[in-house]
Formats: structure tokens, C-alpha cells, sequence
């Protein structure tokens, strides 16, 4: 079925919307609960397709998740391990589910097959089949490196790896190979990626020795179920953030966002930007979580570096669209990994710009934006990917005349309200 949404031009734009879950989070708080001794408790875990994906895998691997309202019970399987499935783990639109749950398979005595959408079986898994596979892994993947994958795991052991991408998904992959390895695994290179893994695990009662170059991870720990309050999730908020960033006359306060630092590279480039952006820590568990308060002011475009990239990674086409209502260039190179997100998102982003009468400079890994731009509403393809879907969105309430998005529905992935809040908060 295809969905569209129509979204007209806006000069209103108020509001303290609630902010879903955090997606890296939710994930992670499945994944570790299900291999934990005891009842993990997950309070405000996101309720978008992806982390139903990461859900459903894990009970067809026989983990008990129970949910009621905005809390989900996992039964951690602990020393029992995860069992065979009886059909094939469809990962649907999600990288991460697949990524993190070939890091487990790997360390467990079981067989199984994962498979995802159109889009999933686009995108590399060599990245992570190619460690684990050194480590003792047995993968075999199509054509070498897409999904369908097949992952026979067990006996792991520990080895010295460093990341040549910097890759949360790789990482968190390559640590919970680890945990089930004999043996300290130890990685250097690209880990200053978000670092939601290493900052749970710890409440999980895993011990991992973190510094600046490295990571290690000893075998065969034990993780202990906990309760864990899922912070909003800052790439979503960031959709409100820019638009409230450039429409004048724009307020927007956000509660309970998570404000870890290896998220805010979008926040950190908008106020060098201009922005008028407060962030406010309110509470400080692992995760440390705040308020943002955001008043709209006139932007100029800054040079985005290659180190900053892992930090915004998924703000980028955001990025885009604000811009084209800046004054001056904005610049950003080393992107190269969003050819290889849930679509080819600089493409995406230039042919969708494009069709909205923006001028865009692109290079292999990224771009060059020269503001002022007058944008016309248009028809834009989300390439079923629900943060292209939500960038243009936003660009739609500055371009004049209605924008149409087409399978709008993929917003469903991260943020399921994501249309019906943006009607509130241009009311
Ligand atoms: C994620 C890591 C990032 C990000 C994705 C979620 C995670 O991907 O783009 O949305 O939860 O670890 P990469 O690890 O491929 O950079």
C-alpha cells in the first residue's frame, strides 16, 4: 500500500511535542535483556517498526517479551541461551537489528537464517560478517556480503581488531561477540561512534575497559537483567529542532531528550550556526537526559567535518534542508556512509532538492549548499526511507505551494506520529 501525505506551507510553529523513544536505545535495551539473567523492565521503549523487528527476532529465538502500554518485560535466557528458530529472522527495514543480532548468533550454539526488506538486503553485512567470521563465526552471505545471511555460531574466540568505519552497529556487534568469546577481545581505530552500548552494559553488570583508543571486552560475563527508562531519541527530535530553527517566529521546548554528547553533533553544528539552542541536563542516570529549548534566529552556513560526522550521522539530510534558509555555504565532507543507509541518502537528498527547485553541489561523500534558496512544494520520493520521508517534511513547511511525500508511511520505522504531530505544531 501507498501512502501519502500532503504537507502545506507554515509560518506557525509552536509547541513541547513528547518525543518517542530512543531507537538505539530500545534496541539495546531488547538485545541485552534477552541475554541477561533475570526480568528486564523497559520503560518509554520506542514503539516504531524497527525495534518491532529487533522484538520479534528475538522471540522466534525463544526470549518471553511481554508489553503493557509503554513498558516491555524481556525473560532473560541468561546461561540457557537463545534456541533455534523454526523460520527465517526477518530484521524488515532494520540495519540495526541485523547488525547487533549477528554479533549474539555468533556466540551461540544455534543456526539460523536473517533476512530483511528490499533495503536491508541492499546493505553491507561484510562489515560485520568479516570480523565475526575471524573470530570463529561461520556466515555465509549472498554474494558475499548482503542478507539472506546464514549464521552457524559457538565457540568464539577473542581477537585484536581495529574499526575502519565508525559504526555504532559494528562496534556494538563486535562486543557482544566478545562477551561470548574465550579470551579479551580488543578493539581500536574508528570507536568513537554513540556509545549507548558501553554506557548500558555497564547497568547490565558488564565490565568493559574503555579509553580514548581502545575498547576491551573480557569473555564470558554475565549480564544482569535491570530496569531501563528509554530517554527521547534525539534524531527525532531534530525534525522539529530544524523546523523550529527556520520558520521565524518558531518556540519549541523538548523534555526528556536524551543528551548524550555522541548525539548532538546536529545541535553542536546548529548553534555555529546561530541557532538559538539551550540544553539543559535534568537528570543524569548512565544516559544523561536534559531539555532543549529552541527559538528561531536567522542561520549561516559552516564547514561539517569528517570527524564530526558519526555524531549527526542521521541528521544529515536535515542538515540539507536548513541549508537552503541559511545565508552562506554549508559544507560537509566524509559522509560517505549514507550512500549505504536505508537508501542512498545524498542522492536522495539531491534529487529531491533538486525537484524542489534547490541547487545542491554533491560530491562521492557530501555536499556543498549555497543559501538563500526559494523552495517550491513538489512531489518527493522518500525511497521508502523514513528520514528522508521526515527531512522533506520539513522543508515542505518553507517551500511555497504543497509538497507531496510519497510512501510516507516508512516514517512508521522511527517515529509512527510523526504526521500527526506536525499538524499540531503548525496549528
Ligand atoms: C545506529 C547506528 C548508526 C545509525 C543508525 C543506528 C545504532 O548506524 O545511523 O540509525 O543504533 O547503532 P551506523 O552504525 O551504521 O553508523
Amino acid at each position: 500500500m501507498s501512502v501519502k501525505e500532503t504537507i502545506y506551507p507554515s509560518r506557525r510553529f509552536r509547541g513541547t511535542p513528547i518525543i518517542p523513544g530512543d531507537k538505539s536505545i530500545s534496541h539495546r535495551a531488547l538485545i541485552f535483556g534477552a541475554l541477561a539473567d533475570g526480568k528486564t523492565e523497559i520503560v518509554d521503549i520506542l514503539d516504531g517498526a524497527d525495534v518491532k523487528s529487533t522484538a520479534q527476532c528475538l522471540q522466534q529465538l525463544g526470549v518471553r517479551i511481554t508489553r503493557s502500554e509503554n513498558t516491555m518485560l524481556v525473560y532473560g535466557t541468561g546461561d540457557h541461551g537463545l534456541v533455534n528458530p523454526d523460520s527465517i529472522l526477518d530484521c524488515g527495514n532494520s540495519g540495526t537489528t541485523m547488525r547487533l543480532l549477528m554479533g549474539v548468533l555468533a556466540g551461540q550454539k544455534i543456526q539460523c537464517t536473517l533476512t530483511g526488506d528490499a533495503s536491508l538486503r541492499r546493505r553491507p553485512m561484510n562489515r560485520v560478517a568479516d570480523p565475526l567470521t575471524q573470530m570463529g563465526a561461520h556466515i555465509r552471505m549472498t554474494e558475499g556480503e548482503f542478507a539472506p545471511l546464514s549464521i552457524a555460531g559457538g565457540s568464539l574466540q577473542a581477537i585484536n581488531y581495529e574499526l575502519k568505519i565508525a559504526s555504532a552497529q559494528i562496534k556494538t556487534a563486535l562486543i557482544l561477540a566478545g562477551l561470548s568469546s574465550q579470551g579479551t577481545t580488543c578493539l581500536t581505530g574508528e570507536i568513537s561512534s554513540r556509545d549507548h552500548t558501553e554506557k548500558m552494559l555497564s547497568d547490565f553488570g558488564v565490565h568493559l575497559t574503555l579509553n580514548s583508543k581502545s575498547i576491551e571486552i573480557r569473555g564470558g560475563q554475565t549480564l544482569r537483567a535491570c530496569k531501563v527508562q528509554v530517554p527521547g531519541d534525539p534524531s527525532t527530535a531534530a525534525f522539529w529542532i530544524a523546523a523550529a530553527s527556520i520558520i521565524p517566529g518558531a518556540q519549541l521546548v523538548l523534555e526528556n531528550i536524551s543528551i548524550n554528547p555522541s548525539r548532538l553533533g546536529f545541535l553542536r553544528v546548529l548553534q555555529r550556526m546561530g541557532a538559538d539552542i539551550q540544553v539543559e541536563a535534568t537528570s543524569e542516570q548512565s544516559e544523561p537526559v536534559g531539555r532543549i529549548r529552541i527559538t528561531s534566529q536567522p542561520l549561516k552556513g559552516v564547514r561539517v567535518l569528517k570527524k564530526e560526522i558519526p555524531s549527526l550521522i542521521d541528521e544529515i539530510p536535515l542538515l540539507a534542508v536548513v541549508a537552503t534558509q541559511s545565508i552562506g555555504t554549508l559544507e560537509i565532507e566524509g559522509a560517505e556512509e549514507l550512500r549505504v543507509k536505508e537508501s542512498d541518502r545524498l542522492e536522495a537528498i539531491a534529487t529531491n532538492l533538486r525537484a524542489m527547485g534547490g541547487a545542491i553541489e554533491m560530491r562521492q561523500d557530501g555536499f556543498r549548499i549555497e543559501g538563500f534558496q526559494k523552495l517550491q512544494g513538489t512531489k518527493i520520493e522518500s525511497y521508502h526511507d523514513h528520514r528522508i520521508a521526515m527531512a522533506f517534511s520539513i522543508a515542505a513547511l518553507v517551500a511555497q505551494g504543497p509538497t507531496e511525500i510519497l510512501n510516507a508511511d516508512c516514517a512508521g520505522v522511527s517515529y509512527p506520529d510523526f504526521f500527526s504531530t506536525l499538524r499540531k505544531l503548525t496549528q
